[in-house]
């Protein structure tokens, strides 16, 4: 089979992530060519030699330009923090790789719209890893919405909190707090977790016309990690937000990093003319179904076991009764990647899409700033 050599950059979280996706994808799913683990690269020598030899690199290195220049290199995989995406994947592009980044595809609308232009010019594959798209029981719920079941949509409501930048004593920057780092992130929650919340949104329902929001920073300074001075914070710590669809549904997006209690509860829920969705990463393997057309006395809530032979994705894994995890989700994307790629194709979310939800991340910014009402992009 056909060899594709995979360059990861990052080894933090999704660097974990997507190395055990293309170790496993290969095994489960029938694949156009075989994915190499070729080379990782991090900063840290030391600790990048030892990621290499856990996951089966065939080497280290500590710039991603090297990567960029390695001839034999197939497919250039960006899982580093929001600040490396664009400069990574330009120079990929340039130098005919294929592109895969993680979200958000920018710190913003102007570097994504950089990286799409990059990657269509260049003519190369290209994904960005909103990963959620690819749980089955979210799958499913596209399928539903895409035969009409649930007839036309009102409403859209969705959720992701977590609780873990509560202390004020917690510092900004630097490995592990990047994220509080405004410079580095781009944003705080709105292009952290809302735009997972918006890229499932606009997937399901289709586009978003205008958005009001309203964002808060409730630590307003902290100590940098890497200067040692108490400086500004320049992320939101919350954001909510109403939008339209194109379609005429309303919806509610709400995200925040400090619900209390809360690690990473991503929920959504749609309601239709004839039935209702709804799904809690928590519960990930179940979706929730409503549907009014149900015989009078028996009509409620359904809790499906997403893990039959026929759901979206099951029939490559165990038995029906048994349920698939978080990780799944990437060997998913992965697997869908490389099938794509096998035919000189991009899968969805492309950088294109991924462009999509960074222009409706930057106009819940600007609302949020204004006070106003934005339409997007
Ligand atoms: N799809 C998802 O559900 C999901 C979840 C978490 C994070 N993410 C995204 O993945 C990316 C990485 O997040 P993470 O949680 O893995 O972060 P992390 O802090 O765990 O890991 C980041 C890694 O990048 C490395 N790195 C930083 N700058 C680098 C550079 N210039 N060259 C090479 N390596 C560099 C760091 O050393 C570290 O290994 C971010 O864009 C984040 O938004 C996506």
């Amino acid at each position: 089979m056909k060899k594709l050599n995979v360059a990861v950059i990052g080894y933090g979280f999704m660097g974990r992530t997507h190395s055990n996706a293309f170790r496993q994808a290969p095994k489960f799913f029938s694949l156009p060519c075989e994915p190499v683990l070729k080379t990782v690269c991090a900063r840290n020598a030391e600790r990048g030699a030892a990621f290499a030899a856990n996951w089966g690199f065939e080497k280290a290195v500590t710039d991603w330009r090297e990567v960029v220049a390695d001839k034999e290199i197939d497919l250039i995989d960006i899982a580093s923090p929001n600040d490396t995406h664009c400069e990574i994947a330009v120079a990929a592009a340039k130098a005919g790789k294929m592109v895969m980044c993680e979200k958000p595809l920018g710190r913003n609308a102007a570097e994504a719209r950089t990286m799409v232009d990059a990657v269509e010019a260049a003519g190369v594959p290209n994904s960005v890893w909103y990963n959620y798209r690819r749980i089955p029981a979210v799958t499913l719920a596209k399928q539903l919405i895409d035969e009409g079941r649930l007839g036309r949509i009102f409403h859209y409501r969705a959720k992701f909190l977590q609780d873990w930048t509560i202390s004020a004593d917690l510092p900004q920057g630097g490995e592990g707090l990047w994220r509080l780092d405004v410079a580095v992130a781009g944003s705080g929650v709105t292009g952290d977790l809302l735009a997972h919340c918006i890229d499932t949104a606009m997937w399901l329902n289709g586009g978003i016309e205008e958005v009001s929001a309203v964002t808060e920073t409730f630590i307003k300074q902290r100590k940098h990690t890497l200067t040692g001075e108490v400086a500004p914070v320049g992320i939101d710590d919350a954001s909510l937000f109403l939008a339209r669809f194109n379609n005429g549904s309303l919806a509610t997006f709400e995200a925040t990093r400090y619900a209390r209690g809360h690690k990473a509860l991503y929920t959504l829920e749609i309601n239709g003319e004839h039935a209702s969705i709804f799904w809690d990463l928590h519960d990930l393997h179940r979706l929730q179904w409503f549907d009014h057309r149900d015989e009078g006395t028996l009509r409620g809530w359904r809790s499906l076991h997403i893990t039959d032979r026929d759901h979206p994705y099951m029939g490559h894994w165990w038995v029906p009764g048994l349920q698939i995890g978080y990780e799944h989700s990437f060997i998913h994307q992965a697997a869908d990647f490389l099938i794509a790629a096998g035919e000189g194709k991009s899968a969805q979310p492309t950088f294109r899409d991924g462009l999509a939800t960074d222009l409706v991340t930057d106009a819940v910014l600007a609302s949020a700033k204004n006070r106003t009402w934005e339409k997007v992009g």
